[in-house]
């Protein structure tokens, strides 16, 4: 209110200027005084000399003078840090982002960068069983490749975040995947689902993890980061479950040659919802 108050008598100072009565008259541009009728408002706007004094005094009392900015104690602080540092950092390990944010974060993150290229690298590997010519089941080849870009993107995502918060990404080894799919009683459809379904169901806690590490820092931003991540897991953990359910009824012939076309569908869709990766 009292910023507000300095900063209308700031502007009258500024505006006041004689006028044909030999009053100070301010430009109605410059200060909004609402008026009822044209008349009334040219009478508001046209204020005598003491008036004017009188804003002038305002403005100048010590009471005023609380308008120029002053920090508070901790950003003098963080004032005099910037002016003390040096121009150029001694190490590329130094961040200028980083603010409350803790040593284990960083790593979860990182754990989970790992887990999410791991299951991109495991859905690629089915996605070339199926393509296989002895194989044939083109929409489940299509259907894991997109899902590999997808949980490529998922790393990205995390890989942009952890450099958002001043983290360093550090990218770990990887296990190689299985080539083959095979399974007797199950067939290599329904065998590579439920695959995929244990995988997504560990990827949720691994998410739960991450996000209770986050809650116990005490860092909102990254809960809610975390919580984007997990409702859409969430939706992946209950799609592919539909699917197990559907290639448990349709057996290992022909309802699986119709699930494939599903699939292909799908795929696209999927594909044409991924995130651009610039
Ligand atoms: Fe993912």
């Amino acid at each position: 209110m009292q910023a507000l108050r300095a900063s209308m008598a700031c502007s009258a100072m500024a505006s006041l200027a004689p006028c044909r009565h030999g009053r100070m008259m301010a430009s109605a541009s410059r200060v909004a005084i609402p008026s009822a009728s044209p008349a009334v408002g040219k009478r508001s706007l046209c204020v005598t000399r003491a008036q004017a004094q009188d804003v002038k005094e305002q403005y100048e009392t010590a009471e005023h003078k609380g308008i120029v900015f002053k920090p508070m104690k901790a950003g003098k602080e963080q004032l005099e840090q910037v002016a003390s540092a040096h121009l150029t950092s001694s190490s590329t390990d130094d961040s200028l982002a980083r603010l409350n944010f803790a040593a284990e974060q960083e790593v979860g993150i990182n754990e989970q960068i790992n887990h999410e290229y791991a299951m991109s690298y495991q859905y690629h590997a089915m996605s070339n069983f199926f393509n296989r010519d002895n194989v044939g089941l083109q929409g489940f080849a299509a259907f894991y490749r997109v899902s590999s870009l997808e949980e490529r993107a998922h790393a990205q995502q995390l890989m942009d975040y952890q450099a958002t918060r001043g983290g360093r990404v550090k990218l770990a080894a990887l296990a190689a995947p299985p080539p083959d799919y095979n399974h007797e009683q199950k067939g290599d459809a329904l065998y590579s689902m439920e695959i995929a379904l244990a995988l997504e169901k560990l990827n949720f806690q691994m998410l739960y993890s991450l996000h209770e590490t986050a809650d116990k820092a005490g860092d909102a931003q990254m809960t809610d980061f975390v919580e984007e991540m997990l409702a859409e897991q969430a939706d992946a953990v209950k799609e592919i479950s539909d699917f197990v359910a559907k290639l448990r009824r349709v057996g290992k012939g022909l309802g699986v040659y119709e699930f494939d076309q599903l699939l292909a569908t799908k795929a696209q869709e999927m594909y044409a919802s991924l995130p651009s990766p610039v």
